[in-house]
């Protein structure tokens, strides 16, 4: 039986009234006055940097500790809220975890579920159960993603393919990962939870759909590879295997490594 939680505790609304100021919210605008951005390609430092992040971003489940910045915080959801999503839907929301005991239940939660996932990988239990998975209880900041109900209504681009808003919100939790390396900070992608869980103990309302479980902060450094790589859980596939001209083509796709799945 979970903890029950003194919600009447938590304040709620705190994000707008905790920034510095409202007018620190508002969007940057990148040329009012033109319609078109010129074309002209990054420099050379500017592209290194766009490929540095890409290739040093990790996920993360080992914090230092520390805090992050407000300024620093603001950028990042800036950057999450640029993404682009299907029908400029938008369907990315964040909650900020401030509250001690909430978060103590949502790894709660991550705890619970991971001994499911590892019962149900079977051979991969013991092994599964050595990976750490999470770092709620340590990083600076957690933030819930979740999507807000009444998403049916939005039909451009999702009639045969709903789940594209899914997939917005994951454009959002890229860049909110990306910036977050250019800004030396680390994050890590939790989804080993009960959705319907978690969606109850933030009082969601029904239709609401949680994403994740978003561990934020300063870290000591980065994995040089994924950590799953490193743990020998699972490699990168080669680029090769998933390139195919025009046709699909099931001879190229290799299987995975014998003893080995790729991802998580
Ligand atoms: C949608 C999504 C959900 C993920 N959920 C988890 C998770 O619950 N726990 C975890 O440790 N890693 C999680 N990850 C991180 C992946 O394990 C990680 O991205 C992968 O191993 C590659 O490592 P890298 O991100 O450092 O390149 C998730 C990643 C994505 C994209």
């Amino acid at each position: 039986m979970r903890e029950k939680i003194t919600l009447s505790l938590i304040r709620r609304g705190g994000w707008c009234g905790d920034w510095p100021t409202m007018a620190a919210m508002s969007e940057p605008e990148l040329s009012p006055s033109a319609t078109t951005i010129p074309s002209t390609p990054f420099t050379e430092a500017e592209r290194a940097a766009v490929y540095r992040a890409i290739y040093e971003r990790r996920d993360m489940r080992h914090f230092a500790g520390g805090v992050v910045d407000e300024a620093v915080l603001l950028r990042l959801l800036r950057a999450a809220h640029h993404a682009p999503s299907v029908g400029f839907m938008q369907p990315w929301r964040f909650i900020r975890i401030k509250n001690a005991a909430l978060r103590q239940a949502i790894h709660g939660l991550v705890e619970e579920e991971r001994v499911r996932t590892a019962r149900a990988l079977g051979a991969r239990e013991e092994d599964f159960m050595q990976l750490k998975v999470q770092g709620v209880l340590d990083a600076a900041e957690v933030l819930v993603v979740a999507m807000p109900p009444g998403r049916e209504a939005h039909i451009f681009g999702r009639r045969t393919l709903p789940e594209m808003d899914i997939a917005s919100s994951g454009c959002a939790i890229q860049n909110l990962w990306l910036a977050a390396r250019a800004e030396g900070l680390g994050m890590g992608w939790v989804s080993i939870f009960d959705p319907q869980a978690l969606a109850e103990l933030l009082q969601m309302p029904a239709g609401a759909h949680p994403l994740g479980v978003l561990c934020l902060g300063p870290v000591d450094g980065y994995y040089a590879e994924p950590m799953l790589q490193q743990e020998k859980w699972a490699s990168r596939a080669p680029l090769q295997d998933m390139l195919m001209d025009d046709l699909w083509d099931a001879s190229r796709i290799a299987p995975p490594p014998a003893g080995k799945q790729h991802g998580a």
